[in-house]
């Protein structure tokens, strides 16, 4: 087994419902497609949503085994040869806000695992709780997923603010969701890096736009991803997109 380590990347936003967990699943399809290793973590510990968006039901969750009640490869799910899953839990709320013995547990499990795979992606919680920003710490590589609403870019900044202070990280990766008009991506874009620059002196780069596509909702109803069955629509060439300029990311 190829030992390598993986470029994880963690898909992160302050904010609820600006589509992380979309793209998060589809994205990891992406990477798949391109014949890459990609290990799909849900990092929404205590509100699991990836099993949702893909239909599937685990019995195995990150809960489980820290719980000592499974064996971190055994919880992973293989839903391609080059796609695994690692599911979360639903409905437990001490999972939102692990405590140190639990973060270096999992620093452990994850490790474990994720030497197995190219590409760690991390679809993380909604806000700025322990677990959300210590698995922003564990990903070499943050992006932080927007929509040109002002709620949606104060609390990109915010999650942006906390990583950079808390871990002294300076480079953000940025994909804006929702989006109506071409333009409107960039321009949300330029508005957040001026500020970060600014205020935290540090770099932003962009990583692309995914348009407001009802097929994304579609697919979501029918629990399977939109870059699968609908594959000329414009948010799956915008995905595609995204994940050719992420094959220019390097493991640390
Ligand atoms: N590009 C898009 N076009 C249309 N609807 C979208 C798009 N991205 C997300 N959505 C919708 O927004 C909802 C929330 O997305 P989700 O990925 O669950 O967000 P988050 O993980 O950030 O909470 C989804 O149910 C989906 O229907
Ligand atoms: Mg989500």
């Amino acid at each position: 087994m190829n030992k390598k380590r993986p470029i994880t990347i963690s898909i992160t936003s302050g904010k609820g419902g600006v589509g992380k967990t979309s793209i998060a699943v589809n994205l990891a399809y992406a990477l798949m497609n391109q014949g890459h290793r990609v290990l799909l973590v849900d990092g929404d510990l205590g509100l699991a949503n990836v099993d949702i968006l893909l239909g599937i039901s685990a019995q195995t969750t990150i809960r489980t085994v820290l719980d000592g009640e499974a064996d971190p490869l055994d919880a992973v799910l293989y839903l391609k040869p080059g796609l695994g899953i690692l599911p979360a839990s639903s409905g437990v709320p001490e999972m939102v806000s692990l405590g140190i013995d639990q973060q270096e547990k999992l620093t452990t499990l994850l490790s474990d695992i994720t030497s197995h795979f190219d590409y760690v992606l991390v679809d993380t919680a909604a806000g700025i709780g322990s677990s959300v920003l210590w698995l922003n710490h564990f990903a070499s590589y943050n992006i932080v997923i927007l929509t040109p609403d002002p709620t949606s870019l104060t609390d990109a900044y915010a999650i942006i603010k906390t990583i950079f202070t808390q871990f002294d990280r300076t480079l953000f990766y940025i994909v804006l969701n929702l989006i109506r008009e071409p333009k409107e991506g960039q321009k949300a874009y330029e508005t957040l890096k001026k500020v970060a620059n600014q205020f935290l002196n540090l770099e932003l780069e962009y990583l692309g736009a995914i348009p407001e596509d009802k097929s994304v909702k579609e697919a979501v109803r029918q629990q399977t991803p939109f870059i699968q069955k609908a594959l000329r629509c414009p948010a799956t060439r915008a995905i595609m997109l995204v994940a050719e300029r992420i094959k220019n990311l390097r493991a640390d």
